[in-house]
Formats: C-alpha cells, sequence, structure tokens
C-alpha cells in the first residue's frame, strides 16, 4: 500500500503515466483481506444490503419522485444564472435519452431485486424529511435539514443540482467540461444482486451510453478528456474484469478510458476515480442552517471517549471490526456501541447520531469495501474519526478533507491493533487542547461535507457539490495546460 500523500486540493495528478497499469497489482495486494471471489464477503455484503433495503421498503410513494424534482423533467436553460464569476469555467450537461436518468428514477419500484426504493429517492435523492426524529436530540430551527438520505442516491443528487449550476451553459462552445447525467448505479443495481443475470445485462446501459456518447463531436475533440460522470456506488461494482467476476465491467470499456468518474469510493491508484463525500442525511439549505448546525455539535458535552457503530453479531473471529467490538464493550465508561445488527439502525441515523454527538472519536474501520458512510455522519456530528487503513480516507477524499490528516483525525495503524495495542491508551493520551483543536477542525470542514438543499448551492460557502465540480474543472484546465499522456 502506497503511504497516504497530502496534496493540495484540485492537485492531484497521477505521478506517472503508467498509474493505471498498477491496478493489476493493487488488486493482487487487496486480495488477501478482500477477495472479490469470496462467497462469505459477499453473502455479508448481500445481508447488510438488504437490511438497509428493507429500510426503505416502508409505504413507499411511487409517484412523488415527479412533484418533488420538478427540475429533472426540464431541459430549458432559464433558469441559468447568468453568472460572471465562473473562475474554473462553465459546465454543460448533455440531454442524454430518459432511459439513462429519468425512466431510471421513474420506475423506482424496480430497481433492486427486493424492494421499491421510490422513498429513497423521492426528494430529489434526499429522501423523506427526518426532521420529527432528529428534533428530539438537534435543536428545531436546523432539524427540518435532515432526511433519511439513502446513501447510494449520489446520482440524482448531483443531476439536480447541476441542472440549477450558476455555472452551467446551454452552448457547448462556451464550456470547460462536460457532465453525462447517467444513473449508472442505479441502472446496475437489479442486476449486480440479481444471481443469474447475464455479463450482458450488468454491461448493458454502460454499453447503451458510452456508445450515446462517444459518437458525439464535442466528446470526439477531447478523447472524453473534459467529461465526467457521477457514479452512486463504489468502484468496484464497475470494476468486472473476470467472466465470473462481479459487478459490471463499465470501468473497463475502453470509450469510458479518459471519462472522469465521481464516485462515492475510488480506486485511489486510477486518476480518474475521483472520490466524493457520501450522501448523508444533512441537507442545509442555508449558511445559517449549516453555522446552527456547528454551534450545536461544538457546544455537545460529550461523554464517551469513543464510539463504535456497527453490526454486532455473525461476525467471524478475528475479523478486526470483532477486535474494536471487544475493546469497546471492555470500556464501557469510555465507549458506546451502537449495535446496528438486525434492524436496529435500520431505519435511520438518529441512534447513530446521538452515539456520535456523545463521543469525542468514532472508530472507522473498513466494511466490505474501505470506506463507510459513517465517516461523514461521525464527522457531522464533530467527532473525530479513527481510522486504520490508509485507503478508508486519506487516499480518497483528498479534495474534502484537510490536507494534515493529524489535524482533523487519528490513525492507529490495524496491525497495532490486532498485536494488542489499546484504543482507550491511544485516545487518552491526546490531550483535552488537541482534541478541542481537532474537532474544529472537523466542524470547519462540515459544509465541504455536506449536499445543499439549495438550487444555488449555500452562498458564500463551498460544499461538496461545489467542491467535487469547481475540481474537475480546474483538473480540465489543467490538462489543457499540457498535462495529458499520449
Ligand atoms: C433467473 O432467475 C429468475 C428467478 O429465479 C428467473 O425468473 C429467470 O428466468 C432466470 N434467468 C435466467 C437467464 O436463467
Ligand atoms: C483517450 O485519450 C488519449 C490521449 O489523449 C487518446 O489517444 C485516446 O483516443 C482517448 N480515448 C478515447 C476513447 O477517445
Ligand atoms: C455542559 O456542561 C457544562 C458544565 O457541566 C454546563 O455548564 C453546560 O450547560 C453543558 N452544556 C450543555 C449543552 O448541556
Ligand atoms: C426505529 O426502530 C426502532 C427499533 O426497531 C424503534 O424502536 C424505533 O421506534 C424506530 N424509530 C422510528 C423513528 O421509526
Ligand atoms: C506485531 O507483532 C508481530 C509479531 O509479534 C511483529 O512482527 C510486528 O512487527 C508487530 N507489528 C506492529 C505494528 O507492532
Amino acid at each position: 500500500m502506497l503511504p497516504a500523500t497530502d496534496s493540495p486540493p484540485f492537485n492531484s495528478k497521477p505521478k506517472n503515466p503508467d498509474i493505471l497499469d498498477r491496478k493489476a497489482s493493487y488488486l493482487a495486494s487487496l486480495k488477501p483481506y478482500f477477495s472479490l471471489h469470496h462467497r462469505r464477503t459477499w453473502f455479508f455484503l448481500a445481508v447488510l444490503l438488504l437490511q438497509l433495503l428493507l429500510l426503505l421498503s416502508a409505504p413507499s410513494l411511487p409517484f412523488s419522485i415527479y412533484a418533488s424534482t420538478p427540475a429533472l423533467n426540464s431541459t430549458s436553460t432559464d433558469t441559468i444564472l447568468d453568472s460572471p464569476t465562473c473562475p474554473h469555467g462553465k459546465l454543460y450537461i448533455y440531454d442524454l435519452p430518459p432511459q439513462f436518468n429519468t425512466e431510471i428514477v421513474k420506475n423506482c419500484a424496480d430497481i433492486n431485486p427486493w424492494s421499491s426504493r421510490c422513498d429513497a429517492l423521492s426528494n430529489s435523492g434526499f429522501g423523506k424529511s427526518a426532521a420529527a426524529v432528529i428534533s428530539r436530540i438537534a435543536p428545531r430551527d436546523v432539524s427540518g435539514a435532515w432526511f433519511w438520505t439513502d446513501q447510494f442516491s449520489l446520482e440524482l443528487i448531483y443531476h439536480t443540482r447541476m441542472l440549477n449550476y450558476r455555472c452551467r451553459t446551454a452552448e457547448p462552445e462556451a464550456a470547460t467540461a462536460f457532465y453525462i447525467p447517467f444513473y449508472l448505479g442505479l441502472a446496475i443495481e437489479k442486476s449486480i444482486f440479481t444471481k443469474n443475470s447475464t455479463m450482458a445485462e450488468r454491461d448493458h446501459h454502460c454499453k447503451l451510453m458510452l456508445d450515446w456518447v462517444s459518437d458525439r463531436p464535442l466528446f470526439k475533440r477531447s478523447g472524453g478528456w473534459d467529461h465526467f460522470v457521477t457514479l452512486g456506488r463504489i468502484s468496484w461494482d464497475f470494476r468486472r474484469s473476470r467472466v465470473s467476476d462481479w459487478g459490471s465491467s463499465c470501468i473497463y470499456m475502453p470509450q469510458m478510458r479518459n471519462i472522469t468518474r465521481l464516485l462515492i469510493e475510488g480506486n485511489p491508484w486510477d486518476y480518474f476515480d475521483v472520490a466524493v463525500p457520501y450522501p448523508t442525511g444533512f441537507h442545509p439549505g442555508s449558511t445559517t442552517d449549516v453555522r446552527s448546525w456547528q454551534d450545536f455539535v461544538r457546544s455537545r458535552n460529550r461523554s464517551k471517549v469513543f464510539s463504535f457503530a456497527g453490526a454486532t453479531r455473525g461476525y467471524i473471529k478475528n475479523d478486526f471490526r470483532g477486535i474494536l467490538l471487544n475493546q469497546c464493550y471492555s470500556e464501557p465508561v469510555s465507549c458506546r456501541v451502537v449495535d446496528c445488527g438486525g434492524y436496529k439502525c435500520a431505519n435511520g441515523s438518529s441512534a447513530i447520531l446521538e452515539a456520535f454527538l456523545d463521543s469525542d472519536f468514532c472508530l472507522q474501520p473498513r466494511g466490505d469495501s474501505f470506506t463507510r458512510r459513517s465517516i461523514f455522519d461521525c464527522m457531522l456530528a464533530g467527532s473525530i474519526p479513527v481510522f486504520f487503513w490508509y485507503r478508508t480516507a486519506y487516499l480518497q477524499y483528498k479534495w474534502f478533507f484537510p490536507a494534515e490528516r493529524e489535524s482533523y483525525s487519528v490513525f492507529i495503524h490495524r496491525n497495532e491493533v490486532k498485536n494488542g495495542t489499546s484504543i482507550i491508551s491511544v485516545l487518552n493520551k491526546i490531550g483535552k487542547e488537541k482534541v478541542k483543536e481537532m474537532r474544529e477542525k472537523v466542524i470547519e470542514y462540515i459544509p465541504k461535507i455536506v449536499y445543499a438543499n439549495n438550487n444555488k448551492g449555500l452562498e458564500g460557502m463551498n460544499d461538496a457539490f461545489d467542491v467535487a465540480v469547481e475540481g474537475f474543472l480546474s483538473r480540465v484546465k489543467e490538462q489543457e495546460q499540457g498535462y495529458k499522456w499520449k
């Protein structure tokens, strides 16, 4: 594994052109602890997902999506502000055939094999309001900014916001970057979880979209370098390289070669994968919402040193999370466990949020993949994340997190924990002042990890959407200045 390199935002270039060729060795290094072929891994993943999906199977209103997302049905450009301040350039949105986006959402009841996704995709991807529950633990004025947001709603959230983006242009000639509003993660969900699905089924949507886009003059002009998509699932779901493997092979298709993907977990060794924050439940409508939330989490009296949220049953012996769990159970005064086994956390974030609000630190081991939405739930609550793998955050969200990782997080190498290092002893060595400083840093970065509930964004603050899109625009400029390989 490469060490974490803290590069400044918008500046993460591949170190050399053969970087993609490292994929093979990267996959090999991944195998010992994360085998994509391992039945048990996928069984656990399936069980977890099933729980998540059961949560979403509450009485659904399939048509609420249209009522609440008028912007999606509109390709008109009259909402575009004539903004003079687009220092990074402007963005053009392809008008894709609806089968690649709106139709997928329209068929929300049929997106996966188990249950309807209609509630999750309602409200432009934010899901239903969680204000009633959150107002029991947080101030009423800011509770309205909380929703039951599904972690896989990224594509819809970005598209909605993009349509209203202040630096959007209807003139391709005036654009720096080109957005392909394709909901691939949603499109493949059914086929990747259907046991007997064929590879052709899993690749179908991606192939159609790539055939469509690569035929456009704008694409041919640049070879795709100034194009990007959002993918609402982890990179591995799109990287099937062999016949019997998991997922779609979308990222490996030749026409995808130069298209940048904004996704919730990337392959850190692939320049074209850019990891962006998982959607969480907090969607501030204004800077006032952000500031009152920041004040609220800053003022908390935290009774626990650390917390751990995860399933507590069904772990195989020696599972790393099992070790953390045991350490937490053996320090009941200092640590709080949120048991997310069964359906306990299935109906949302309030139990988890409460635990994070009451703890100085939260443990963030890898799960079935390297990243988890919990990282963001934790930081939103002003709790300081403790990581055990570089790839959980430092090698992922470089555009969104402070460059100095010690300023906002703690790193304890997993091998030290396996060798008996006690987490509480490491955390207790950190002085009170330092904890306060780190928490302040976490709180300062809250705007950068949320998706605003406002078409114009948070005026005067960059949210995760702004950071991601400006990051991509800057990158295209960089490439134009000669940074491209042949
Ligand atoms: C896959 O399984 C489903 C349900 O078990 C069945 O309806 C369908 O025909 C199967 N498809 C193939 C290609 O075997
Ligand atoms: C990707 O970019 C390279 C270098 O600019 C170019 O040679 C290649 O044709 C592009 N690929 C596609 C599919 O356009
Ligand atoms: C936190 O504790 C201090 C001292 O015990 C108390 O004065 C303060 O009101 C508490 N704050 C909250 C938000 O409960
Ligand atoms: C969430 O589920 C738990 C356990 O099933 C239940 O006790 C609680 O009332 C539920 N909360 C809401 C808001 O539905
Ligand atoms: C853990 O213990 C093993 C065997 O005792 C040792 O080789 C290794 O260096 C230790 N690792 C760390 C990080 O302490």
